[in-house]
């Protein structure tokens, strides 16, 4: 069950005054680590997946696992798409499994970012999925030297993150107040007093994108001015380096040998990164918070009047291409009857990721030019119920 709502366990975040950790994942380890991390120290966690790391990994098949790891967890999981760089792979990755998308169009002009945020917000509250929008640039690339991207950071300016909050509805917001991506020298100069104004005008839960290589005692006043979620990876990809590395020298040959206990080290990062952002023991009161993340399966029974059964093939085929791809559709199974004397002879059943669904797929124009030209003028004889599972 531990999936939930994302925004429900940041607003718990941010009501509470401490920060969830969003660990980016890019392999099974990464995942095992995380979740050990958070079932050891019994706190709330965000799955994270990074556009930028898809290079490195399957995006569909390491979700398949992170969705197993969350739903068999006993502390609440979200799972997010980090840096997500367009409307399609929010739509994608809501239909692997994501609850949470964040869309980043930082780098382009207000207007523009503002646009391609809403694009992605407007898709997004059709799916009950809530959203993170970014303002002001962070330079870097999660994993890498902060210097091979020296970038400009672009502060995030207090007049502009309201303008763009009221016109994106984003749940959350990225801001950009003196952190990097990826690994620096020294510690960056936060600029609190800015956060602080941002916090006060918006009262949203407010993101921290580039976690690492920050001092302890900056988080705190990060926490205290409304940082609810916090961004982390290149410290856990240096310490499943670090590992790797001494297995080699060890004289370790062989992948296993090699990247044995790499699950563990990242373990051991995440659980002291979730204690000291004070979402340790906090697993239980966000889950009695929060609405638990449960698909609809929207089923329809029916029979039709073609004469020929490759008339009913023809149309089963084109609605699985077509509605497989509506957003907030998980998956589409289709069947026939094992009985020949059912009263019902075909079934779809159509996986949305959350009831909002119901609604905005009836309503999406490619479901309603297949259910008019293709489905209703043949299948009147039908029933149609959606059920929570
Ligand atoms: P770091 O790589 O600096 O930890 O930042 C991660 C991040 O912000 C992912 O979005």
């Amino acid at each position: 069950m531990p999936i939930v709502n994302m925004k429900d366990m940041l607003n718990h975040a941010y009501t509470h005054g401490y920060a969830v950790g969003a660990f980016d994942v890019v392999s099974l380890d990464f995942i095992t680590g995380v979740m050990d991390a958070a079932e050891r120290t019994k706190a709330p966690v965000i799955l994270s997946l990074a556009e930028s790391h898809f290079d490195y990994f399957d995006f569909e098949l390491l979700m398949a696992a992170v969705e197993k790891a969350a739903k068999r967890a006993s502390v609440p999981v979200a799972i997010h798409l980090d840096h997500g760089a367009s409307l399609e792979t929010a739509i994608t990755s809501i239909r692997f499994g994501c609850n949470g998308v964040m869309v980043d169009a930082s780098h382009h002009p207000l207007e523009q970012n503002i646009a391609r945020t809403r694009a992605v917000r407007n898709m997004a509250q059709g799916c009950g999925i809530p959203v993170e929008g970014e303002l002001g640039y962070v330079p870097g690339v999660e994993g890498e030297d902060a210097e091979r991207h020296p970038g400009e950071i672009s502060y995030t300016s207090v007049e502009e993150a309201k303008t763009f909050v009221e016109r994106t509805e984003v749940d959350f917001l990225a801001v950009s107040i003196g952190t990097v991506h990826g690994r620096m020298k020294g510690t960056p100069k936060l600029d609190i007093d800015r956060l602080k104004d941002i916090n006060a005008a918006l009262s949203i839960p407010l993101v921290l994108h580039g976690g690492t290589g920050l001092a302890d005692a900056q988080y705190a006043s990060l926490i205290e001015n409304g940082i609810a979620k916090i961004n982390y990876y290149t410290a856990l990809a240096d310490t499943a380096g670090d590992c790797i590395d001494n297995n080699v020298k060890a004289q370790t040959r062989g992948y296993t040998g090699q990247v044995k206990g790499v699950a563990n080290a990242i373990a051991q990062e995440a659980e002291r990164c979730i204690k000291l952002w004070g979402s340790a023991g906090r697993a239980d009161a966000v889950l009695e918070k929060s609405t638990p993340w449960n698909p609809v399966e929207h089923l329809i029974i029916y029979n039709t009047t073609n004469a020929d059964p490759a008339d009913d093939v023809g149309m089963i085929t084109e609605g699985e291409r077509v509605l497989s791809q509506i957003p907030g559709v998980r998956r589409i199974y289709t069947g026939t009857a094992v009985q020949e004397n059912a009263g019902y002879k075909y079934t779809w059943l159509v996986q949305f990721c959350h009831k909002a669904v119901i609604d905005s797929y009836r309503e999406h124009p490619d479901h309603v030019a297949f259910a008019d030209t293709h489905f209703r003028p043949i299948a009147g004889d039908r029933v149609s119920i959606d059920y929570q599972t």
